[in-house]
């Protein structure tokens, strides 16, 4: 089963997630809808709408909850996207013109926030408390995340402990809760919620990783950001933390020197994407991607018999070890 086959399963269920996104955006201040619907409307995947509504299904709840819940996960996901953009300095997202670099960072910022405040207005209508305290509890650290990378930019001493820890923070715990929201949507026993929830922190770490990777190696056009640029904003990610590892003393203060812009910047991306290549760091990354994944479809034995849904995730699963975009 390909991606594009599970999305096609829960397309209706997808459009009645969109009514409540399009629904949500209004505001009397014109710029919040102008610059939430710039980059709502800009085709992003849906992913973790998605998972959403596969877990809702798998754990036999077809109620009303799930759209606004599903609508929930895209408001959390968007704001991160505004406020990471501006944090970047981000000039393009999903193809477009990033809304810091049309409306400043100012109005991206503060419309973050807008959507941020409307998920739990969203969720504390759903009134179920076990949903509130799971995303208030992640979207907190979500932020820890942020703050944690902040502290690390640039810091080429970085560990991949310590890398693994931000990815956690910022991705993987969004993914966790998608997929254990829809459990407890759908009264599952407790191991199934943890279940579920550690199914979307494996692939939500797999899929930072993929991204990170596709930093170096995928076609801008078709990625919808520009390609690297996680090492211009000094972030330092698994393909490079590798090389930086297995390098010799002096490939790594040439690198070291490079990325601290003592040698100007010309040189940054081609000397640092040999030594990448030279010591096989994508190819590491990747592996380390493939592993979460197994470990991810392992997790859904939890659910015996033949199920729809379980064949959903697990294309799901692969499809972020094989994505592009
Ligand atoms: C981008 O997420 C941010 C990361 C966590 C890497 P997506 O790749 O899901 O972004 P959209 O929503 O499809 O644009
Ligand atoms: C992931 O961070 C985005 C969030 C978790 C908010 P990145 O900075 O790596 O993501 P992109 O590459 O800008 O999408
Ligand atoms: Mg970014
Ligand atoms: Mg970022």
């Amino acid at each position: 089963m390909q991606i594009q086959d599970v999305f096609t399963a829960y397309k209706t269920d997808l459009q009645q997630m969109e009514k409540y996104l399009d629904k949500y955006l209004t505001s009397e201040v014109k710029l919040i809808p102008e610059v939430a619907h710039h980059l709502i409307d800009s085709g992003g995947k849906r992913f973790r709408p998605l998972l959403l509504l596969i877990s809702s299904r798998l754990c036999g709840y077809d109620g009303d909850h799930r759209f606004p819940m599903a609508a929930v996960m895209e408001f959390i996901h968007t704001a991160s996207l505004l406020h990471d953009d501006v944090i970047d300095q981000a000039t393009i997202r999903r193809g477009k013109t990033s809304a810091n670099n049309i409306w400043g960072n100012a109005a991206s910022v503060l419309v973050g926030d807008f959507l941020y405040s409307k998920a739990f207005k969203l969720l504390s209508e759903i009134s179920d408390i076990a949903l509130i305290k799971l995303m208030s509890g992640i979207t907190n650290v979500m932020s820890e995340g942020e703050v944690f990378q902040l502290m690390k930019c640039g810091d080429v001493n970085i560990t991949e402990e310590e890398y693994l820890n931000i990815i956690e923070k910022k991705t993987a715990v969004l993914l966790s809760a998608a997929c254990a929201a829809g459990a407890i949507l759908g009264s599952a026993s407790e191991e199934k919620i943890d279940a579920l929830y550690q199914f979307g922190y494996k692939i939500g770490m797999a899929f930072q990783i993929t991204d990170d990777t596709l930093d170096y190696m995928a076609q801008e056009q078709e990625f919808g950001k520009s390609i690297g640029k996680d090492l211009a904003e000094g972030k330092m990610t698994l393909p490079l933390i590798f090389a930086l590892r297995s390098a010799t003393k002096e490939e790594r203060d040439q690198a070291i020197d490079l990325i601290a812009g003592k040698e100007g910047n010309q040189k940054v991306i081609p000397v640092i994407l040999s030594l990448i290549q030279k010591y096989k760091g994508i190819d590491y990354s990747l592996q380390s991607a493939a592993k979460y994944i197994k470990d991810a479809q392992d997790l859904l034995r939890i659910f015996s018999g033949y199920r729809p849904e379980i064949e959903h995730l697990n294309a799901v699963a692969q499809y972020v070890l094989a994505r592009r975009i």
